[in-house]
């Protein structure tokens, strides 16, 4: 070997090693790791165990057939006075072996396979929770239709209740684009498509928080559009439904009554809905405000929910988020605009 080959490998080496290790560190550090590797719900721990099975079957091919390799190339290796090796083209048992082998691998991956897609698009026994993810350019839509234990429909952004030890039947659709639905530690990967209902059955048994992004590219923020799963126990799911379910919380002070009446007589409510007795925010561009306050993040992970960044978000999301379809608001005054954030950060 080079010398300069022989030092390079030395110090490539552990460098790969080291730098890898690091990555992982990293990747443990997020509160929610986005991986396939720690399922919690059932659809991808099937996923997993298919991942497993396949795995173990490549591993077993890999080792016999190199090993096999190494040896021969070895221990049969040319030397100076051997002539032509014995040639076995057309060996009939020999042909059949090695057809047969490699097509029982093919029939137990293929079977593991067809099994998996078929309990995982097998919905769970007893009861199942219905809810609606919509994709929207940038920010997903979740909407809870009314059914045993919900008695108003529920829509919320970005943040996705779900109670663990239940069975949850997501349906899969988008406003606009296409875009893609995964929780990775969760459900499998699903697209968004306008007009279609894509199912996902999933059912997760300890309460968590998982999260996920949009993985179809969408357009310009496609980046600032992720998603939080959050399982709670059906106390706490239950008891969250009926916060939802509630119209917005009057306002509290003179400033958040004031906010209100900035909120109502701006163009906000051409996009978003904010229900509460009078009002007149119904848009169903944006997400819905009514409890914006419960949610942790503005802008679907863009900013944090406080009230410094709500109000920056207001006068200029753009800064946070480029591409957003949310106008700035450079002409709001400082005094509307602290009142505005008055009110919307008291809507839990
Ligand atoms: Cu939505 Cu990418």
């Amino acid at each position: 070997m080079l010398p300069f080959r022989k030092h390079f490998l030395r110090v490539a080496g552990p460098l790969v090693i080291a730098l890898t290790l690091l990555l992982l560190t990293a990747c443990g550090a997020y509160d929610a790791p986005q991986t396939t590797l720690d399922p919690k719900g059932s659809s991808s721990r099937i996923i997993l165990d298919l991942y497993k099975v396949i795995g173990v079957m490549a591993a077993i091919v890999f080792v016999v057939v190199e090993g096999l390799l190494v040896y021969s190339v070895v221990r049969f290796r040319r030397r100076p006075d051997d002539g032509i090796p014995l040639q076995i083209h057309g060996n009939q048992p020999i042909e059949i072996v090695w057809t047969i082998i490699p097509l029982a691998v093919l029939i137990v991956a293929f079977g593991a396979t067809v099994i998996a897609i078929h309990d995982i698009n097998t919905p769970g026994k007893g009861t199942i929770m219905n809810v609606t993810v919509v994709g929207h350019q940038w920010w997903w839509e979740f909407q809870y239709p009314v059914q045993p234990g919900i008695s108003r429909p529920i829509s919320t952004a970005n943040e996705i209740h779900i109670p663990a030890g239940q069975n949850v039947h997501f349906h899969i659709t988008s406003h606009d684009v296409i875009h893609s639905f995964w929780i990775p530690q969760v459900q499998r990967q699903v697209d968004a498509n306008p007009g279609e209902d894509n199912a996902v059955y999933t059912k997760v048994d300890q309460p968590g928080t998982y999260d996920g992004m949009c993985y179809e590219y969408c357009g310009d923020a496609h980046a600032w559009m992720k998603a939080r799963m959050i399982v709670q126990s059906p106390a706490q799911f239950y008891a969250w439904t009926r916060a939802q379910e509630q119209s917005a919380t009057s306002p509290s002070s003179a400033l958040a009554l004031q906010g209100q009446k900035v909120f109502s007589s701006n163009t906000c409510i051409n996009c978003h809905t904010l229900s509460y007795t009078g009002s007149h925010a119904s848009g169903i561009v944006g997400p819905n405000l009514t409890h914006l306050a419960s949610r942790w993040t503005i802008g679907a992970g863009a900013a944090p929910m406080d009230k410094q960044d709500l109000a920056a978000w207001i006068r200029n999301p753009s800064d946070y988020k480029p591409g957003t379809l949310m106008p700035d608001y450079p002409a709001l005054s400082k005094k509307d605009l602290s009142a505005l954030v008055a009110y919307l950060i008291n809507l839990k």
